[in-house]
């Protein structure tokens, strides 16, 4: 089965793109993907430094790169922040991408070769575009293969209803494609 992570940059109670994050990995799933939610409210990641690299490796990075090296996808969910990702989501990124045991410098398990999708809500009328930008940039960088279709959810505060389902049909068809694709692309490359 093809097994997909689904990271949200966010840790707000009642955030937009958690209740997003949980719609597609629901989508994922009916494609036929094994879903895992990685929640960095769970994980304590301190800001990363080459000293605590060198000297305290945390341990929550380290379960964190576990669990992305055992996927064949990332489909990545977040919030813009002044224009960026949100540094919650790019220090997760950063302590990933490092090297552990015997790996060389740029082995980059956690990501290399892998498919990602790239989603986002904003309560901003861009949907927080920039973000997903960066976003895109960064996933590039450490050698993902971020599929064309992406997902933007402008004002975000008046798009989901109570249940947290969107209620307009073309963002919640556009996150049902998304996911297809993610899986086929993720499947594709690890066959
Ligand atoms: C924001 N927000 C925001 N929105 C946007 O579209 N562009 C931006 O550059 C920013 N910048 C920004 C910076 C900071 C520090 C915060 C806290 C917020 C607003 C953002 O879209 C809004 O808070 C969302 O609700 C955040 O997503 P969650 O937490 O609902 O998932």
């Amino acid at each position: 089965m093809t097994k997909i992570a689904v990271i949200v940059g966010s840790t707000r109670d009642g955030s937009f793109n958690r209740a997003l994050g949980a719609l597609a990995a629901a989508r994922l799933e009916a494609h036929g993907a094994e879903v895992t939610l990685v929640d960095l409210a769970t994980l304590d990641l301190p800001i990363y430094t080459a000293a605590l690299e060198a000297n305290a490796f945390p341990a929550d990075a380290l379960k964190l790169k576990a669990t992305l090296v055992a996927q064949d996808g990332l489909l990545l969910v977040s919030p813009e922040y002044n224009g960026s990702i949100p540094a919650l989501l790019k220090n997760a990124i950063d302590w990933a991408s490092r090297p552990t045991g015997d790996e060389g410098l740029v082995a980059l398990s956690a990501f290399r070769g892998k498919a990602a999708a790239i989603m986002g809500a904003s309560i901003s009328p861009f949907g927080g575009i920039r973000g997903l930008a960066h976003l895109r940039q960064i996933l590039g960088t450490v050698q993902m293969l971020v599929i064309p279709d992406q997902v933007l959810v402008p004002s975000a505060h008046a798009a989901f209803d109570e249940d947290g389902q969107l209620k307009d049909a073309l963002p919640a068809s556009l996150v049902d494609m998304t996911a297809a694709r993610l899986v086929a692309v993720a499947k594709a490359l690890t066959a």
